[in-house]
């Protein structure tokens, strides 16, 4: 337990714990020596649920499917849990069909754990749950929550999902802070303005094209040197698929002229944008680096911002570059590109991209 999630279990003046999926108890023995509630009254309601049979018996948990239903509780009593992880689509694929139930019931969550969260919600004033750090993307059940710590050290022998702590209260919130191993990286809806916005445009980008003449790496490399980034299409030897996800070709239409200054333009914006978000934006993906730091993914959709991003500024350093090639007749207003002299095709080009 770290001090930011002991402040926010201080906070809820809670006086008892409860874990519904709380397998051999060991978050509850952290939560319980903090609070000093082990030896508290409980007027009977057991500390602890479980669908396990053996694992009640052992811990004298009340034994129930708290996917399903957790018994009422008032508010002087903190959920604390880790429920099981298993998305929908890995059950499909494993077919794992003892949870199709679960699905079936709740069509509109993908993942077990989100179920697990939402039944917490329903029952307790105040939840922490330590889950997926897909969850940070999601934007579900975020209307309660306090704060999210990422832990980049792995907390568990048996699974190296990217995990985090939420946090939540009961009354409403509309940000929540971020902190990754305990330090604040910043409030949620901060942090998502530094993914680029570009200007509407009418330009074409395209993923998984064979012939796309930019490349992306998608994803970082467990070495701390060969990180996510844009690169010449020649680089990406990968066959490219409808699928492809972690290395891609990109079409960009209209091309411009001068691809390897697009390239570093690109990925000098990616650098800022993890740099000011610590990368929390972006998509945990399994497995740390080497150097103990989590790897990231870049999805698609913010791809295509920092492309866009990038082609604004390379549109205006087409446009600086002209400028001294043609003794400032480009920023001339008065001057509009159809009466520049023809064959101008560059000019053509960065007046469509530029916004007087
Ligand atoms: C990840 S473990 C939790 C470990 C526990 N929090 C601890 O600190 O030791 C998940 C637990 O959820 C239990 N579980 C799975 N499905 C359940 C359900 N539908 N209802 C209640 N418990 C469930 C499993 O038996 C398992 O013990």
């Amino acid at each position: 337990m770290t001090s930011v999630i002991i402040d926010f279990i201080r906070s809820t003046a809670c006086k008892k714990a409860v874990d519904p999926f709380a397998g051999k108890g060991d978050l509850l023995k952290h939560v319980s020596v903090l609070l000093e509630i082990c030896d508290q009254e409980n007027d009977g309601i057991p500390y602890g649920y479980d669908i396990d049979h053996a694992l009640c018996r052992a811990n004298v948990w009340g034994i129930n499917d708290s996917l399903k239903h957790i018994p009422t509780h008032n508010n002087e009593w903190l959920c604390v849990t880790n429920p099981p992880y298993l998305s929908s689509h890995t059950a499909k694929a494993k077919k794992l069909v003892d949870s199709d139930c679960y699905f079936e019931d709740n069509p509109e969550e993908s993942d077990l754990y989100m179920i697990g969260i939402k039944r917490c919600l329903e029952t307790f004033d105040n939840v922490i749950g330590i889950i997926p750090e897909t969850y940070l993307l999601s934007k579900k059940f975020q209307d309660r929550l306090v704060l999210v710590n990422i832990i980049e050290e792995n907390p568990f022998d048996d699974t190296d999902f990217p995990v985090l702590v939420a946090c939540w209260n009961k009354e409403a919130t509309n940000d929540f802070k971020v902190y990754k191993n305990n330090e604040l990286v910043g409030w949620w809806n901060d942090l998502q303005k530094q993914i680029p916005t570009p200007r509407k445009s009418q330009i074409e980008i395209k993923f998984n094209q064979k012939a796309g003449k930019l490349g992306l790496i998608g994803i970082d490399s467990s070495s701390e040197t060969n990180k996510i980034r844009f690169c010449n299409a020649s680089e990406i030897k990968a066959e490219i698929k409808v699928s492809s996800r972690n290395l891609t070709r990109i079409e960009i239409t209209p091309m411009p002229k001068d691809l390897s200054h697009l390239i570093n333009i690109s990925n000098r914006i990616l650098e800022e944008m993890r740099i000011a978000t610590q990368d929390v934006v972006l998509a945990a993906f399994k497995g740390n680096r080497k150097d103990g730091v989590r790897r990231r993914r870049l999805d698609f959709a913010i791809a295509k911002k920092i492309i866009l991003k990038a082609l604004e500024k390379h549109g205006q350093d087409e446009l600086d570059m002209l400028f001294h090639e043609h003794g400032g007749i480009v920023y001339n207003k008065a001057v509009r590109y159809k009466r520049l002299p023809t064959g101008c095709r560059t000019i053509r080009r960065a007046f469509h991209n530029y916004k007087f």
